[in-house]
């Protein structure tokens, strides 16, 4: 059996599955049920400075995607940081480490960009005993607006300044939470790692408007005919986080510093991807505020299961194991050719695989009077569209051409030689090197 146990950045913790700091983790009732429906960890909802709290909107907070069967892919919201007082949200961390020692407690933190304010905040979270912080320079709306949240995540010299008054001022793990609001997301992970961070986690939510209420013209969600954007997550932004977890994952600046993923995990599947891009545990938001705590049931089963199926004893074993196949464009190989072939017991005959190829792609599949569609290999460039369209799973798939096939496209002979752009005689480069 698979042992599922982490020690991520010495914060130890049963299983890789932690709470993201969001409304599952803000408050005591839920941590307490979250950890009995097995959850390896929390990140506590983010606390702000002592004083009065932030105030949140009475209307609706939350905006929304969905697929044509009403499930939803992308959540959206414009709630603050913990709009609970700072000592009661203390307290309660304290007395939850307490009753669940073996459980992760990382708690949030968002103070002004003042080295005496972060000083204060950590030293009282120091004091309810929990395991890390996690700078939150992610928060996309409203708090930015107040130069805090994303407005620091997206100053590389802001997120490696607070970083280091941070590292400065506790003894506690010090995990920086980034933005995806930026261009190079490479950036902030080097500046965190500069300023002495001992992990990155990834991503917060995505700048984003939802969609327009028609009859009052404005964004939604709409308060009282105004709308503002606000921060994008669940399964919908996951192509976008894992693409950053690697984008640091591979960067030589920030080698072998942990990387904490986060952004529409959803099931233990999803988790294990973001693992083997690098991420040494993952942290989830949507998926639990969509289906409940105990989601977490399956992700542990489901990600044990597959451990053991494929003879990874523990967590460690699969971190970071896609990282090396992570490539840029110019180095996939040229010489892979593959064409469409489709399963005609499987097809339904709906057409769709015929109107894409045929109207975007490459006039590739033809279709009878008796509507039997087929793919030409001669004019298919296996550009894998018509897969993707198709409603029936595995009904089209794409196949490798043998070496010393000719490829009736091109004409060419498949040679099972590597070769990319870099060496292509049409790459401009490669002529004037020679
Ligand atoms: C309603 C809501 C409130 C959130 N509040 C916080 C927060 O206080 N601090 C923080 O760092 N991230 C916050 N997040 C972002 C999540 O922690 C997480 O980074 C993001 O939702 C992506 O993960 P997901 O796709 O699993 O939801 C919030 C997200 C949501 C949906
Ligand atoms: S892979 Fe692309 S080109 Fe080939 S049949 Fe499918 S849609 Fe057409
Ligand atoms: S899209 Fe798939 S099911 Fe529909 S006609 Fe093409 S192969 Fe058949």
């Amino acid at each position: 059996m698979a042992d599922l146990s982490c020690d991520f950045v010495g914060i130890k913790s049963p299983n890789p599955f932690w709470l993201a700091s969001a409304p599952p983790t803000d408050k005591e009732y839920n941590v307490r049920r979250a950890f009995e429906a097995g959850w390896g960890g929390v990140v506590w909802k983010t606390l702000g400075e002592d004083g009065p709290p932030v105030v949140n909107v009475n209307g609706p907070r939350y905006g929304a995607i969905w697929g044509a069967d009403r499930r939803l892919l992308g959540l959206n919201n414009i709630e603050l940081i913990t709009d609970r007082p700072l000592e009661v949200n203390l307290r309660e961390i304290k007395t939850v480490k307490r009753d669940y020692p073996d459980r992760a407690m990382v708690v949030s933190l968002m103070v002004p960009c003042e080295e005496e304010a972060w000083k204060a905040i950590l030293a009282r979270v120091e004091e309810t005993g929990a395991d890390g912080v996690e700078l939150n320079f992610g928060c996309p709306h409203g708090m930015s607006e107040r130069g805090m949240g994303s407005a620091v995540g997206q100053v590389p010299d802001y997120v490696e300044m607070v970083t280091r008054w941070c590292k400065a001022n506790t003894r506690m793990p010090v995990i920086v939470k980034l933005t995806p609001n930026i261009t190079d997301i490479r950036l902030a992970s080097r500046a965190a790692h500069k300023g002495g961070a001992d992990a990155v986690s990834l991503i917060n939510t995505i700048n984003s408007i939802t969609g327009v209420d028609l009859d009052q013209m404005a964004p939604e969600p709409t308060i009282d005919g105004k709308g503002t954007h606000g921060g994008y997550c669940g399964p919908a932004v996951k192509p976008i986080a894992l693409n950053m977890v690697a984008e640091i994952a591979r960067d030589p600046e920030t080698a072998g510093l942990p990387i904490s993923g986060i952004g529409g995990v959803t099931t233990w599947k999803d988790a294990a991807e973001f693992m083997a891009l690098g991420a040494g545990n993952v942290q989830v938001c949507t998926a639990v505020m969509t289906y409940g705590f105990k989601i977490v049931q399956e992700m542990i089963s489901g990600l044990s299961q597959w451990m053991d199926d494929k003879g990874h004893a523990q967590v460690s074993d699969l971190v970071g194991r896609a990282v090396p196949n992570v490539t840029d464009w110019q180095y996939l190989n040229l010489n892979y050719v593959t064409k469409a072939r489709i399963d005609q017991a499987a097809c339904i005959k709906c057409g769709r695989c015929f109107a894409a190829c045929e109207d975007t792609s490459h006039q590739a599949i033809t279709m009878s009077p008796e509507r039997v569609f087929e793919v030409q290999d001669d004019e298919c460039v296996a550009c894998n569209l018509c897969v993707n369209v198709c409603p029936v799973e595995d009904c089209i798939t794409m196949e490798r051409l043998a070496a010393g096939q000719t490829d009736p496209r091109t004409g060419q002979t498949v040679s099972d030689d590597y070769a990319n752009w870099t060496t292509h005689p049409n790459n401009p480069g490669t002529c004037a090197a020679e």
